[in-house]
């Protein structure tokens, strides 16, 4: 039968065969974790046209038609309004491990929440916490992180020094891209540490982390390299970097040298101020 939400009917298709705890089981181990929008988006196309999710690519191409549900609007105003009540860190910690608005939480193991200097010039921003981040409950302390430290070391800044922090706490499964509405529904809480920290400089490591904060869907290859303004919800304005990834970097090594230049543009920057 056609349920509304496409993922129930691609379960109710795919229960004729299967055992429905296995059905589960087997889109959590492909990274579907959560139902999106409150509407079969394949709903005008003929039944028969209809079939079960294959691939991970397929997964992605669905989500990104489904616009922002109900459920994920009344998850992001909740968070907004838990956010304005944390006028410190510690608080802001607690409320996100306490919230319940975020299915990825279910997955994780960790809360990962920012971690650093909070009295920090240069904030970093990341994307969400791999497995290694999941395991330990800390940002950046996998590959990638050693990496970013390498990059921080080269321009004489000690990781001690920086607060990092992602747009995301918890991890997708299988270090899924984070879908429009988990980063929607998590975006207050990393504004909110934004605003209690009031860096001087933001560093957005990859494009998923220069969209979200700066509100654009420009590609990170031309974000990069420009600095641009974030305006915080008291209306100031700090300075915003966007950088290739850590992770990008290490598959790509031949953008080093990009981001080796990000970086001393950090640099001059915070010698000027
Ligand atoms: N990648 C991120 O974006 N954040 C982390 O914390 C680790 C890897």
């Amino acid at each position: 039968m056609l349920q509304k939400n496409y993922f129930g009917y691609i379960v109710s298709r795919m229960e004729e065969k299967y055992d429905i705890t296995q059905v589960l089981a087997w889109y959590i181990q492909s990274g579907v974790d959560t139902t999106c929008g409150d509407e079969c988006c394949l709903k005008n196309q003929n039944k028969s046209q209809l079939k079960p999710v294959t691939s991970q690519s397929e997964i992605k191409n669905r989500l990104a038609v489904t616009t922002l549900s109900q459920t994920t609007n009344e998850a992001y105003k909740n968070a907004r309004d838990i956010c304005l009540k944390a006028s410190n860190l510690s608080e802001l910690k607690l409320m996100v491990e306490n919230f319940e608005g975020c299915a990825l939480k279910l997955t994780a193991k960790s809360t990962v929440f920012g971690s650093g200097n909070e009295k920090a010039n240069i904030m970093l921003i990341g994307e969400a916490p791999g497995a290694d981040e999941d395991r330990l409950g800390l940002p950046f302390v996998g590959r990638s992180g050693h990496l970013l430290d390498k990059m921080l070391n080269s321009i004489g800044i000690a990781r001690e020094n920086v607060y990092i922090t992602n747009i995301l706490p918890w991890r997708p499964p299988g270090n899924r891209t984070p879908t429009d509405s988990e980063i929607a529904v998590c975006l207050p809480f990393l504004k909110r540490q934004i605003d209690l920290i009031m860096p001087k400089i933001v560093l957005l490591l990859g494009g998923s982390a220069a969209n979200a904060v700066l509100d654009n869907n420009e590609p990170i290859s031309k974000l990069r390299g420009h600095w641009l303004e974030y305006t915080t919800s008291s209306k100031e304005n700090i300075l915003a970097l966007a950088t290739f990834h850590p992770a990008f970097l290490l598959r790509n090594s031949a953008q080093k040298s990009k981001a080796w230049a990000d970086f001393l543009r950090v640099l001059k920057k915070l010698k000027e101020n």
